[in-house]
Parts: C-alpha cells; structure tokens; sequence
C-alpha cells in the first residue's frame, strides 16, 4: 500500500469518531458511550453505540462495528484506502505515501483516470446516439420501448445505442485528441493486426453500462438486435484497469441503497432481469453479468447485506446455476433463499406478461430457504425412490456442512431433520464428518482467520470462508472461551498483575501450548506475542485500529460494549468469564483451564467420530489408544478445575 502505516495512524487519531458519526446520525450521550438509531438498518430504539475513548462503534442490532475507517467503508462505500484519504482530507492529516510506491501509484492513478475519462466519453456518445441520432431512435430506442421500458428506466440504466458503421465512435474520439492506444486499452476499439484496421467493438447494438459501486461506468455489455445466428447475442468488454469481472455486478449502483434499505437482495441471470426487476419495484436486484457467480461478487453483495435471493430461471441450467450458487454464497457466511419462476419465464417476460403486482406476490409467495428449495426440486422423484432420497439428503447435508458457524449449523440440520422427519441426531453425526473431513483438508492450506463470534448476538461483518472444526455446542463453547481469551489480551493485556509481570505475558505463557480453533484467535496472540518479542507494548488500540480491517472488526466485535456470556454456558458448563473489572488472575486461569480441557474433549469426539465412521483405513486400535491417553488427561484437568472451581 503507498500511505505509510504512520500517518494512517495520525488519521485514527485525528479522526474524532463522535464528530464523524454525528454527521451521519444524531447521537445522544449516555454514560462514556453515545448512542444513536443505526444508520446501517432500520430501527426505532437505538442500539447504535459509540465509544470515544477506545475510537469504535458497534450497532447491537445489525452487528456492524468497527472504527472511523470502517465507518467510512460502510457508510460511504468506500474501499480502505479511499476511507483513509476521505478522513485525511476531513480531518486535515497529510499523508504520507512511500516514494517509489507514491509514484507506481501516481501513475496508475493517472493510467485509470484516462482511462475513466474515455469510459465517460464513449458513455455519453452511447447514449446521444439512442436519443439523437436518426438510426439510434428508430433502432435502438424502438427496440427498448417495444420490450416494454420506461423512459426513466432507460436513463437511469444509462442505456444507449452503438450505431452500425465500422467507426463512429473512433471517429468522434479522435476529433476529441483521444489516443488509439487509451481506447483500445479501454476496450472499446479493436486492432485487426493484419491489416492494422481500427474499428469499433460495438457496432449495431444497444448497449448496457456496467457501473462501479460509486456509480462510474467501467464496462459495457452490448446486446444485439434481430436474430442474427452468427453472431454473438452480447459482446461484453474486456477486462480493464477500470474493469475487473470477477468482482463486479451489474445493477449494483442502481440497487445499493434499496439493498441496504431491504436487507436483502436478488440476484438474476442477466441484464434484462435486473431492469425489468427494477421497472416492477424490486429495486434490490443485482445479476452477475457475463460470468458465473465469483466468490468476489458474493463479498461484493456482502457489504450491502448478509441476505442473498437467488432468482435464475426454472429451466436445467437455471436450477444448476442455483445449487452451484447456494453452496457459494453458504460458504461466505451468508443467507441464501431461492426463488423458481415458472418453466420458461424469466423476471422479465413475468412482468411484462402478468404485471409488476403479480411479479411481487409471486417472488414472495415463492420464496424458499436452501433446504426446502434443494427438498423440493427433487420432491418428486425421491418420494418414492429411497435412493433419491438419500441422495437429496446427503446433498442437503453437503451445502449444510459449508456454513462456517457451528450456531447456524444447528440451525438449519433441524430444518432438515423436520423436512425428512430424521432424528436430528443421526443427521448430526453425519455432519459433523463432512464438517470434519472438508476442514482437514483445508487445515494446513490456509492461513485465513475466520472472525468467529459466539455471543450469539451479532453476526460477524464480514464473512470468512475458512472456518476450523466446529462440531457442535461443545466446540462453540471453546470459540467463546478463546473470544474471551482474545479479550482480555486486547483490553487488558499490558495491565500489571504485579512488578514487572502483566496480563498478557501470563495469559501468553499459559496458553503456548493450546491449538486455538480459531483462526481469529490465533493471528491475534501470535501478532501479540511477535510484538512482545520485540519489545513492543500492545496498547489495545493496537488492535481495535489494526490496519487488516476484517482482523479489527473482529477484535471490535469482542471489544465493544460490555461482554455477557450467554446465561446457559455459564450454568451449564460452571463457566466463569472475567468481566471488565473482575479481572483476577484465578478468573482469567479458570478459563485457560476450562479451554485446555475443552480442547482435549474435542479432540477426543473426533476421534470417536472416526472410530464409528467404518473408514477401512482408521486402525480402531491405534485410535482406542489416543482415546484413553486423553481421557487420563482429561481427569486431570478436571480434577485441577475442581479444586479450583470448589475454593
Ligand atoms: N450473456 C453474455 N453473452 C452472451 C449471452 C449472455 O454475456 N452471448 C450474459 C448477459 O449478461 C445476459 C445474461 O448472460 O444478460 C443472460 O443471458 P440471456 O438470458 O440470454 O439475456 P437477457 O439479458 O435476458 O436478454 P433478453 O431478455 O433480451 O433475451
Ligand atoms: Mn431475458
């Protein structure tokens, strides 16, 4: 990155989170805190927080949290650094940029400005043709109207019309001095490299924009008109400094604030579907033009809502792009439901044949979460093929096993459980392998953190596709002991027990040989202990302002507020979380007790998983053996945990 980590730290310190959030949303004093009604959702009573001294917020209703750069990400849409330049300007910081990367810099910037402004000019040459020219408005315009589009449908699409001639464009371009070269890297002219002949890449099409978050046009989709079997029905632009496919949407300028307002949003097949969507009043409707869904166009969605509809057509590849969409979009920690029209019918040809009205009630009338959408699909057939049946289950079973978080997990296996009409148990066991074997295999690939939240009230902002072993209450259990863990290091770490010797370096010796499960967990004790290494001292800014944005908005999440362990662990398991101010030593070594154990009994319920799995390749003695060595064990921290439990 070309700000240097100094002066984004004089940004965090000049930024006066009060002030900022203030311009968004009225905030009322209570206590150390401010509160506000969340401008990230709707609601009626505040539970919109912010903190001053720690610099962070967090919504308890919505889950957003984070501090004065996140709170520019989320509320302006802007990327990290864009974040930081905006709050350098507000609050008069200069930046500092690296030399050699200040002028790489400088120069992309100055390459992909061109480039925008050839991307603004062709824009606007597209459109003048619909509206002005002759051929435009008897083709073009002709052509939207007769499908049905509103006049301000159009223009708020940026529609426009390529005419049919080999140069229009390049030929208005180079009376405006714009360089062959800066067009053609824009995509819009091609180079014959044979004849050396330059011409236009749309010709005789209406053409689609395909606008950036903030509403600036990097691409274009172009459709043809008529029927013409030899030729491509779209002709999408090439990817571009401005334009990078996998990780762009088409209909998202034009849907964010319905997305955000709704909590929800559609995804379609195409660029009709979203216009159509639109024209009927389903604004929150994006389409993952010209590729098949992307894990970067899933993150995209991500940063507007949690709660994805998949809306693809009923026929064969519609459904198949559904499923491939559903274990996707499960995987990145988001919602997932699915809607089916009809055979035949897509957005579109619904509205326009039955009307805005009916599309609506259909959408909500036809709304299915993943499991009965999977269920139903194959309802027929697997009623009265057992096979099919258990073929349907252990696919259902599958896109289950991708949910990152062991809560949600139990979540929807009972929903299974209800539809087959299964004991939730012999479901679970099953799970729970898939669970098992998919995270052995990506154990040692990844070094991704998975921001894991326990406390049962507020979903991880952003989600993480690599999440560790979680099999069920018990594991969940041990990611709330290590939140716990993770807390008082953040918080508390430098305080002194005694001379010398503060909270971190015990909690540091005590845990050096436990295998943490999460991820989170993990990179923070060991960035923790890197930085003790060195000499550094940890202030708990250091990490609620770290520059990894979806590290700090965990650590935010942990941090915020006062912390309450969920009533049934602690009556359930005699848990004792150390709160702020009950910061003891005994306490803090109860739960490095409690978690030391609660990994030895995850461990051994996976390997009793394993032995009841009738894998040919497990050697049930060898496993017997590992079984019995950490029960001993086992005992032994109980019996410590006692006696400790007991004074
Ligand atoms: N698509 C593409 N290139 C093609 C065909 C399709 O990029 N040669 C993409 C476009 O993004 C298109 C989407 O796939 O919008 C869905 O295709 P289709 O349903 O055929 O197009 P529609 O946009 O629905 O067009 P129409 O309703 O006008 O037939
Ligand atoms: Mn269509």
């Amino acid at each position: 990155m070309a700000i240097s980590r100094a002066s984004i730290d004089r940004v965090i310190q000049a930024a006066d989170i009060v002030g900022l959030v203030g311009d968004y949303v009225s905030l009322k004093k209570k206590g150390i805190n401010w509160e506000a009604c969340c401008p990230f959702h709707e609601e009626k009573t505040p539970s919109f927080k912010v903190n001053p001294v720690k610099g962070i917020y967090k919504c308890f209703g919505c889950g957003k949290g984070g501090d004065s750069i996140s709170f520019m990400m989320d509320v302006d849409s802007l990327s990290y650094v864009e974040a930081i330049r905006s709050l350098a300007r507000r609050f008069n910081v200069e930046l500092e940029e690296t030399e050699s990367d200040f002028r790489e810099e400088q120069i992309k910037q100055s390459e992909r400005d061109s480039l925008q402004i050839a991307a603004n000019f062709a824009q606007e040459f597209f459109v003048s043709n619909l509206h002005e020219t002759e051929e435009g408005r008897s083709i073009g315009m002709a052509y939207f109207l007769e499908r049905g589009l509103r006049p301000d449908v159009i223009k708020a699409f940026g529609l426009g019309y390529a005419r049919d001639e080999w140069d229009a464009l390049l030929q208005e371009a180079e009376k405006k001095q714009y360089s062959r070269e800066l067009l053609e890297k824009a995509g819009l002219i091609l180079i014959n490299e044979e004849t050396h002949k330059t011409y236009d890449r749309f010709r005789g099409r209406i053409t689609f924009p395909i606008y950036n978050v903030s509403g600036k046009v990097m691409a274009w989709g172009a459709r043809m008109l008529g029927k013409d079997k030899n030729q491509p029905k779209y002709i999408n632009s090439p990817e571009s400094i401005l334009f990078d496919k996998s990780n762009a949407l088409y209909g998202l300028f034009q849907a964010k604030n319905a997305v955000r307002h709704s909590d929800m949003c559609y995804l379609t097949e195409g660029y009709m579907d979203v216009i159509a969507m639109h024209q009927a009043g389903v604004e929150n409707t994006v389409a993952s033009s010209g590729t098949s869904l992307t894990e970067g166009q899933i993150r995209l969605i991500g940063r507007f809502t949690k709660n994805l509809t998949l809306l693809y057509d009923g026929d064969k590849a519609g459904i198949k792009a559904s499923l491939r969409g559903i274990d996707m979009i499960l995987a990145a920690g988001l919602n997932v439901r699915a809607v089916v029209l009809p055979d035949g019918h897509d957005p579109d040809s619904y509205a326009k044949d039955y009307g805005s009205a009916a599309l609506q009630d259909y959408l909500k009338s036809h709304i299915r979460d993943f499991i009965s959408f999977k269920a139903e699909l194959a309802a027929e057939e697997s009623a009265s093929d057992p096979i099919k049946k258990a073929e349907l289950l252990e696919s259902i079973l599958e896109s289950i096993s991708l949910v990152p978080d062991a809560v949600r997990r139990s979540v929807f296996l009972a929903e299974a459980a209800r539809i087959f009409r299964m004991p939730e148990d012999t479901l679970h066991e099953s799970l729970n392998l898939r669970v098992f074997n998919r995270n052995k295999r990506s154990r040692n690939q990844s070094e991704t953190y998975s921001p894991t939240n326990q406390t049962g009230q507020n979903p991880s902002p952003v989600p993480v596709v690599d999440e560790k072993v979680k099999l069920n209450e018990a594991d969940s259990l041990i990611l709330e002991l290590e939140n716990a863990l993770v807390r008082n290091l953040v918080l508390f770490g430098e305080m002194k027990i005694e001379e010398e010797f503060t909270v971190a370096k015990y909690i540091l010796e005590e845990v050096a040989d436990v295998n943490f499960q999460s991820e989170l967990t993990k990179k923070v004790f060991e960035e923790y202990s890197d930085r003790h290494k060195e000499g550094h001292d940890v202030s708990p800014s250091y990490f609620l302002h770290h520059p990894e944005e979806t590290l700090k908005r965990s650590v935010v999440d942990l941090c915020a507020g006062s912390y309450h362990l969920s009533h049934n662990w602690a009556g359930k398991f005699n848990i004792v979380i150390p709160e702020e101010e009950d910061l003891l030593a005994a306490s803090l070594f109860k739960v490095i007790l409690q978690l030391k154990r609660n990994h030895i009994l995850a461990e051994i319920r996976l390997l009793e998983a394993r032995m009841s799995s009738e894998n040919e390749d497990e050697d049930e003695m060898v496993l017997l053996v590992e079984i019995s060595k950490l029960k001993k064990k086992e005992i032994e921290f109980s019996g410590k945990l006692g006696s400790v439990i007991n004074h």
